[in-house]
């Protein structure tokens, strides 16, 4: 067990961890979100990066709604931000419909190729090759990035799709100015990205050497690629030159997505997954993500107890949140996956009273064990083994709200950082290595720990089982009243559901919402992760229940949230936990 604490903790502390500890960060990061609220009346974006955000910002102030704002955020993303921002990738988007008062969950998760098989990623032992399932030509679903964002322009947006690429092909054709973060963050990556010819040539000097701080980052066949997507609306990407090249690029190393693979990608609408805690009611994105059941589901087991009078963080809390996402995530081990593929229990999993049974099994006074928590529905679940683990992910997340009430809520992601680290040459876009997320053998813990089973086994035209949750919440009147979301792989609805209780359950403010210490649990392993920031005496009486905290400290996440005040002022916060992100008003950009 010490052993496999050990590399999980390194793990994950790989995937929470950036340039600078915490340690040295936290209360200056407080305070800075704190002291610098953006504040609007006509509308907000916050991304990751500060670029990004004032490209939405001025799209906004151009006339364009909440829609359109995020699609040339999303664009920008992939010309600034090349660790997650992408075009070669994949995500989820929660719009909320003002005048129709609708809420729709947009899926453009990346697809298997036709010729995926369940055991691809089996070594001749029988065991997963991590190397063949992360880093290699494999590891690519077909991308739906570029269809997700089209198909929310051109069905929600009040702009032509010209006008909302036209920023995002600038800052690729004309170049834009370095940030630290980017700058660390390629010198860091080096070794991989330098692996793969094309990516060597998109993201460092012709000497190999990195750019840096300030250095202007000119990217001309992304440009190009953007052009194309302009001109086609997109069809350029899955049938015309830019496909030829993903496929060029399969060909020359044996990959198995084809033209067909990519003409067959499809955007699909779903249902969100709603539910309520109190009397605010919650959306968020139905399977294949994860995120909005189990979201709901412990919001639901945490309802029946009164938190509040715990205290914010006391081991009380905590006890009661990491019982909650004990029993959430040994669920999400077995009943979670492509809902086209395998029939999901989401209404069950939801259910008010499914929650009553799973809270009554939480002793107030000690911790469970989680070897002895089974997936909560029916007495199946297997023992599970644990294997070595990867390295740090990387995702990201941007909100968008315009001043007619329309609002956005997008996580889009590579999965890893740069994805696979292979760009496809003559196009200048990296591919994801999400099928990473399937599980190549189930019982065996993908890049995050997350153990998965037959739901989320791989098969032709699955989707991959995700983690992200973009999540809008409504007030007790029915208005929308939070837009939030984070990267952090597994962590990632943990983190969005202390968020919505820091908001709701604590009433703080937006920025001290995000900038309070995150805790997180997963069912396996069974241990807390936790940051800086949390009491020795809570951290000491946890233990005391029984509860295991290892040393590893790190930053969960990097929140990019927008609340809109009972003045109807909307509020963004940043999460300074990674460097670069901003918040934008659009009469300020
Ligand atoms: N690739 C991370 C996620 O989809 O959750």
């Amino acid at each position: 067990m010490n052993k496999f604490l050990v590399f999980f903790a390194t793990c994950l502390s790989g995937l929470l961890i950036g340039p600078l500890s915490l340690a040295d960060r936290g209360p200056l990061l407080a305070r800075q979100a704190l002291h610098h609220p953006v504040i609007s009346e006509s509308g907000m974006v916050v991304s990751q990066d500060m670029i990004a955000s004032r490209v939405g910002a001025q799209i906004l102030a151009q006339g364009g709604n909440a829609i359109d704002a995020a699609v040339a955020t999303g664009f920008a993303l992939a010309v600034t931000l090349p660790r997650a921002g992408n075009l070669g990738g994949g995500g989820f988007m929660m719009v909320h419909l003002a005048e129709s008062n609708k809420t729709i969950a947009i899926d453009y998760r990346e697809m298997a190729p036709a010729e995926a098989f369940k055991d691809m990623f089996l070594d001749t032992e029988g065991d997963v090759d991590n190397l063949k399932a992360r880093f290699s030509i494999f590891s690519s679903g077909v991308p739906g990035t570029v269809a997700g964002l089209v198909h929310a322009q051109e069905n929600y947006g009040v702009l032509s799709l010209k006008r909302v690429l036209e920023p995002a092909i600038k800052l690729a054709r004309d170049g834009f100015t370095l940030s630290p973060d980017l700058s660390d963050s390629l010198r860091s990556r080096a070794e991989r990205l330098q692996r793969d010819p094309s990516s060597k040539k998109y993201f460092y000097k012709a000497d190999g050497s990195p750019y840096l701080h300030r250095d202007i980052l000119v990217q001309k066949d992304l440009a190009n690629t953007l052009k194309r997507i302009m001109t086609s609306k997109g069809k350029d990407f899955y049938q015309g030159k830019t496909a030829n090249l993903i496929v060029e690029q399969m060909q020359r190393s044996g990959g198995l997505i084809s033209k067909q693979d990519l003409a067959n990608y499809e955007v699909i609408e779903r249902t969100p997954v709603c539910g309520s805690f109190r009397d605010h009611r919650l959306c968020a994105m139905p399977p294949p993500s994860s995120g909005g059941v189990h979201l709901v589901q412990m919001l639901n087991i945490l309802e029946g107890s009164d938190l509040k009078a715990m205290g914010h963080n006391s081991a009380a809390y905590i006890h009661h949140l990491v019982e909650s996402m004990r029993r959430a995530y040994a669920d999400r081990s077995l009943y979670l996956g492509d809902p086209d593929f395998f029939p999901v229990p989401v209404e069950q999993l939801i259910d008010k009273s499914y929650a009553a049974h799973l809270r009554q099994q939480i002793n107030p006074k000690a911790s469970s064990r989680s070897v002895n928590i089974k997936p909560g529905l029916r007495e199946t679940a297997q023992p599970v083994e644990h294997n070595e683990q990867s390295e740090s992910t990387e995702t990201t997340h941007f909100s968008t709200w315009d001043r007619w009430g329309n609002v956005v809520s997008n996580t889009y992601t590579l999965n890893f950082s740069y994805g696979s680290g292979i760009s496809v040459g003559g196009a200048g876009f990296l591919l994801n290595n999400e099928m990473d997320d399937f599980s190549s053998k189930p019982g065996f813990p993908n890049g995050y720990g997350l153990v998965g089973g037959i739901a989320n086994g791989i098969q032709p035209g699955k989707r991959p089982l995700s983690s992200m949750t973009p999540t809008i919440v409504f007030d007790p009147k029915g208005e929308p009243m939070l837009a939030t979301g984070t990267p952090g792989g597994s962590t990632i609805i943990t983190i969005v559901m202390q968020i919505l209780l820091n908001v709701i359950e604590f009433e703080m403010t937006i920025a001290e919402a995000t900038a309070s210490p995150r805790i997180h649990h997963q069912w396996l392993p069974d241990n807390i992760y936790y940051e800086p920031g949390l009491s020795e005496d809570s951290k000491a009486i946890l233990r005391e229940m029984g509860h295991i905290l290892n040393d590893s400290t790190g930053r969960l996440g990097a929140a990019q949230s927008i609340y809109r005040n009972v003045d109807g002022r909307l509020h963004g916060a940043a999460d300074s936990r990674r460097q670069g992100a901003g918040a934008v008003a659009a009469e300020n950009p």
